[in-house]
């Protein structure tokens, strides 16, 4: 059975499509013999059906992660159904997801991406969107940080 991994942020096109991207490509790399079902979905619809935002596909790419060829959608609550790790990005983003759940629990694990970094002293990851280019260098730093500690904690799960 894979482990199922929505990362959710507001709009879907900067934060938790590169968590996506560089969880699929730390996954890859250092977890091969982990089945993983990776996704990313936004609260907002402003962006459905948009691919991330072009400098969150620079930045990506830049580590090689490429994620040009995601699609924003909205989060649902039936995602809380189809995934075990349902990760928000911020507190805002965290405060819908648990509204959801009100209505329809789910089994998913639900809370802040960056609780599987505690090193870093923080816990939301800051939304970029209006601010220059450093605010996606930084995303990506706090966004491997956390994808190490989520790898190592599946992986201590399923052994
Ligand atoms: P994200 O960033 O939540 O990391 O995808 C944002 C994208 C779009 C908007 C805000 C944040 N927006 O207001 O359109």
């Amino acid at each position: 059975m894979s482990v199922r991994v929505l990362f959710v942020c507001l709009g879907n096109i900067c934060r938790s499509p590169t968590a996506e991207g560089v969880f699929r490509k730390l996954a890859a790399e250092e977890a091969a013999e982990l089945k993983l079902d990776i996704d990313s979905a936004g609260t907002a619809d402003y962006h459905v059906g948009e691919p991330p935002d072009p400098r969150a596909q620079a930045a990506a790419r830049q580590r090689g992660v490429e994620i040009s060829g995601l699609r924003a959608r909205q989060f649902e609550p039936q995602d809380l159904q189809r995934f075990d790790y349902v990760l928000a990005m911020d507190r805002s983003n965290l405060t819908v997801i648990r509204r959801a759940a009100t209505v329809d629990a789910g089994k998913a694990q639900v809370g802040l991406f960056l609780e599987f970094a505690p090193e870093q002293g923080m816990l939301e990851v800051p939304d970029p969107y209006f601010g220059g280019e450093a605010g996606f260098d930084r995303v990506l730093d706090l966004i491997e940080a956390a994808s190490r500690g989520l790898l190592a904690h599946i992986r201590e799960r399923q052994s």
